[in-house]
């Protein structure tokens, strides 16, 4: 059994993540704290710290957490770029950063993108951008890792338990069960891959 901080829990990919961590203690972590075990935020690396320093010891970290902005690219504000960015991309790599002053040997990182930068549609050119950064960052970050570090995204296409949420931006594109998605995170917590994007697409 590892012990696994998962952030952003109780959001729909938190949930996802979660069907494939059974076998380990997992801790939860979310901006507001409410129904979590820790309250963090991803944009504020004092903020992580801080989370590392509580849970002491632990072996792998699976993150869920990426707001992005949503607009036409000619209408996107500077500010819309920047709580994306701050959050997908600049928030991901911090958990990273931090997170490497306080993991275990042998521990992993599972970060989180989206197949809009595989799969475009309009309105989510911040989503694509910052998931083709995050993606970009894992394969090549995975190389200079110490200890026998790990590090995965998984890049999955829309949950089914959220196309109604996103259903009508993406037509043609076919929604995958969470317990599937779930799977890839289970992959990477648990197997030996690393610097490997996980596409999880119907
Ligand atoms: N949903 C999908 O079908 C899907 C598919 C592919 C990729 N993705 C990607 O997955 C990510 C999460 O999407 P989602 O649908 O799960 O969103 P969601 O349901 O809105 O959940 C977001 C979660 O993130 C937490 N959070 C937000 N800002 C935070 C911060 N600064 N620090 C710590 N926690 C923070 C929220 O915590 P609180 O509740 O405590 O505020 C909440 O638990 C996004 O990047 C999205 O692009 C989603």
């Amino acid at each position: 059994m590892k012990t696994v901080i998962l952030i952003g829990a109780n959001g729909k990919m938190g949930q996802a993540a979660l069907t494939g961590l059974g076998k380990h203690r997992v801790i939860t972590a979310s901006r507001s704290g409410e129904g979590v075990d820790y309250k963090v935020d991803i944009t504020d690396k004092n903020s992580i710290q801080e989370l590392y320093k509580k849970v002491g010891s632990f072996n792998a970290v699976v993150n869920t957490v990426g707001v992005c902005e949503y607009a036409p690219f000619e209408s996107m504000t500077s500010e819309q770029w920047d709580t994306t960015i701050q959050s997908k991309l600049v928030g991901q790599i911090n958990l990273v950063s931090v997170g490497l002053q306080y993991i275990e040997d042998g521990g992993s990182f599972t970060l989180i993108s989206g197949i809009l930068n595989m799969k475009p549609i309009p309105f989510a050119i911040a989503d694509a951008t910052t998931s083709g950064a995050i993606d970009t960052f894992v394969k090549c970050v995975a190389h200079e890792l110490p200890r026998g570090i790990r590090i995965n995204v998984v890049n999955p296409t829309v949950l089914e338990e959220a196309w109604h949420v996103y259903g009508e931006m993406m037509p043609g594109f076919q929604p995958v069960p969470s317990v599937l998605v779930g799977k890839a995170f289970e992959r990477s917590v648990d197997g030996f891959i690393s610097g490997e994007v996980i596409f999880v697409d119907a």
